[in-house]
């Protein structure tokens, strides 16, 4: 690791997520809302609908200078943050896609020029210079999307580049096409969502009908973004290596959850687009376009956090973990340790090796933070847990630090957590303490109804052979600690065990 490392009470994921989730809100609605405008502004030119036209300026106003102006600013804050939260994995997409980063670039700065000259071509340029134009505005941002896709999607599925090396193996990796097609789907959703909100504040009972037509036509345009999200996910989830898929059904709560519950978005999304936008037009007010809106960024945000987190332990799939250990170098952290090759070094070891192994995603006393999980606990314990990490909920990559290395981190981790024990803690004794020692003991690898649920194989044990059961512990399986907890907590566990069989 040859970069510093950046102390931040905010989680890094967080920090990334609110940021990264605003830009691909802001840059999907720039090439959805181009297609729109062009798109529409033909049909309207070719009918001589001139209120339809007056419609398009307006809305073209918040497309080209919110959309270019906070694009490029959340642009921006994307490479400041992930130049800090994850230098080394940043480096490996800057080298190995530098000309893809340049032609990117250039699509970009065509769209702005395209888009600026858009907006203030209304009046000044001639009609068919104006949809030219337009037309140059959506492609340029259409292709940055081509571009970025290609990056975004190689993270997670850098396919036959891990062994061939070759940059357009890399660039046309497995998920590749299908999410280019959910992601050119999603523009278009939320292009439609946009012009139909403004669209719900003309009025109801306008003479014409304005309304009512125009209501339809966007949530039309909302609804066939929509429809193309569902063949392209199933695409894009068929086109994931399946070792990442059936690990992710049988052990990864978050990417899941979230896969869930965009299915609930999009589920709400598509009724009120039907109700609203094409049964009852009149009917669709700003509340309902806002709801309609809010449906649809929290489609998105929960698909761009099944993808981040689906990739886990990786930042870069099989080639990098996410706390920026690179796998090819495992070996060598095997038998010389993470210290020795770390550039910035603090003075405090523990501190250190904290940073390099666990901070990319912990912290240890703000969000996802780990003094409460161990508080109550031991310095064996801890550096079992740490040694074993892998086996854990939350998919984390192991720690390929020494022997020697893991009790410094514990011992960091131990400084830090409160030292009494867990009845003095939480105030329980008998089975209720049982449980709580349950959960902090074991609850880590194996949650009731959850995660490695072992539940069934305990009851089998029998309440003979607990204690038995608890003083072998570390021969069950590899990553699994020896049990550190003092009498009474055995007690108590084994109190709580018993009871086990008899709540189902
Ligand atoms: C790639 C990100 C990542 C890295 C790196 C990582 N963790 Fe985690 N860890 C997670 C996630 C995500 C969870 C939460 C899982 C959940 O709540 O279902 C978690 C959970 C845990 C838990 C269980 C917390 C609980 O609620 O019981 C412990 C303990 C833990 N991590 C310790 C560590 C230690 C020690 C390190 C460094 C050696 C580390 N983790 C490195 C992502 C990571
Ligand atoms: C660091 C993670 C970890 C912790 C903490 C942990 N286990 Fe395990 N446990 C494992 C692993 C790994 C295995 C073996 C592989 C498997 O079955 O998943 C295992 C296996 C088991 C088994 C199955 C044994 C068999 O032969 O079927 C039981 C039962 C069990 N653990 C109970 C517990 C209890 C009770 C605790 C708390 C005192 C606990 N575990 C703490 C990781 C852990």
């Amino acid at each position: 690791m040859h970069y510093p490392f950046w102390d931040s009470s905010i989680s890094y994921g967080l920090l990334m997520g609110c940021i990264a989730v605003l830009h691909v809100f802001i840059s999907h609605f720039a090439i959805g809302g181009g297609l729109y405008l062009v798109w529409q502004e033909t049909l309207a030119r070719k009918s001589g609908d001139q209120q339809g036209l007056d419609f398009l300026e307006r809305l073209s106003k918040f497309f080209v200078l919110l959309t270019l102006v906070m694009g490029a600013l959340s642009g921006v804050g994307i490479w400041f943050i992930i130049g800090l939260i994850n230098p080394a994995a940043t480096e490996v997409l800057i080298h190995n896609f530098v000309w893809f980063w340049a032609t990117e670039w250039t699509f970009f700065i065509i769209e702005i020029t395209a888009a600026i000259i858009y907006f203030y071509g209304w009046k000044t340029l001639s009609a068919k210079n104006h949809i030219i134009v337009g037309w140059i505005y959506f492609a340029s941002a259409w292709m940055s999307l081509f571009v970025i896709n290609g990056i975004i999607t190689f993270m997670l599925t850098p396919g036959d580049w891990l062994t061939t090396g070759n940059i357009w193996d890399a660039f046309f990796n497995p998920t590749f096409w299908p999410s280019l097609v959910f992601r050119t789907g999603m523009s278009v959703m939320l292009a439609g969502f946009y012009a139909l909100l403004i669209a719900s504040r003309y009025p109801a009972h306008d003479f014409d009908g304005f309304k009512e037509r125009l209501v339809r036509k966007n949530a039309l345009w909302g609804l066939t973004g929509l429809i193309l999200l569902v063949p392209s996910f199933v695409w894009y989830w068929k086109a994931i290596p399946t070792e990442i898929t059936t690990n992710a059904l049988a052990m990864m709560k978050i990417p899941i959850t979230s896969m869930h519950q965009g299915y609930w978005y999009a589920g709400a999304a598509a009724l009120l687009l039907i109700v609203f936008g094409l049964i009852l037009p009149r009917r669709c007010s700003t509340v309902v376009a806002v709801a309609l809106m809010i449906c649809g960024l929290m489609l998105f945000a929960k698909f761009e956090w099944f993808r981040e987190s689906i990739r886990k332990p990786y930042a870069i799939g099989g080639y990098m973990f996410a706390n920026a250990v690179e796998v090819a170098h495992t070996p060598i952290y095997q038998s010389e340790g993470y210290l020795k090759h770390m550039t910035f070094r603090t003075g405090d070891d523990g501190a250190d090796l904290f940073r390099r192994a666990c901070q990319s995603c912990h912290t240890m006393e703000g969000s996802r933070a780990l003094k409460p999980v161990f508080d109550g606990t031991d310095k064996e314990f801890i550096a079992a847990i740490i040694k074993g990490v892998e086996a854990l909920k939350g998919n984390m990559p192991p720690f390929y630090g020494t022997e020697e290395e893991a009790r410094l981190l514990a011992n960091y981790i131990y400084d830090k957590i409160d030292k009494r024990p867990l009845s003095e803690i939480y105030g329980l004794h008998g089975a209720p303490l049982g449980k709580k020692v349950f959960e902090v003991r074991c609850g880590k690898c194996h949650e009731r109804g959850g995660y490695n649920d072992k539940t069934a194989s305990l009851i089998a044990i029998g309440e003979t052979g607990y204690e038995e059961f608890i003083d072998t512990a570390d021969d069950y399986g590899e990553a699994m600690p020896a049990f550190t907890g003092d009498e009474a907590e055995k007690e108590a566990l084994i109190e709580f065990l018993k009871t086990l069989g008899h709540h189902p």
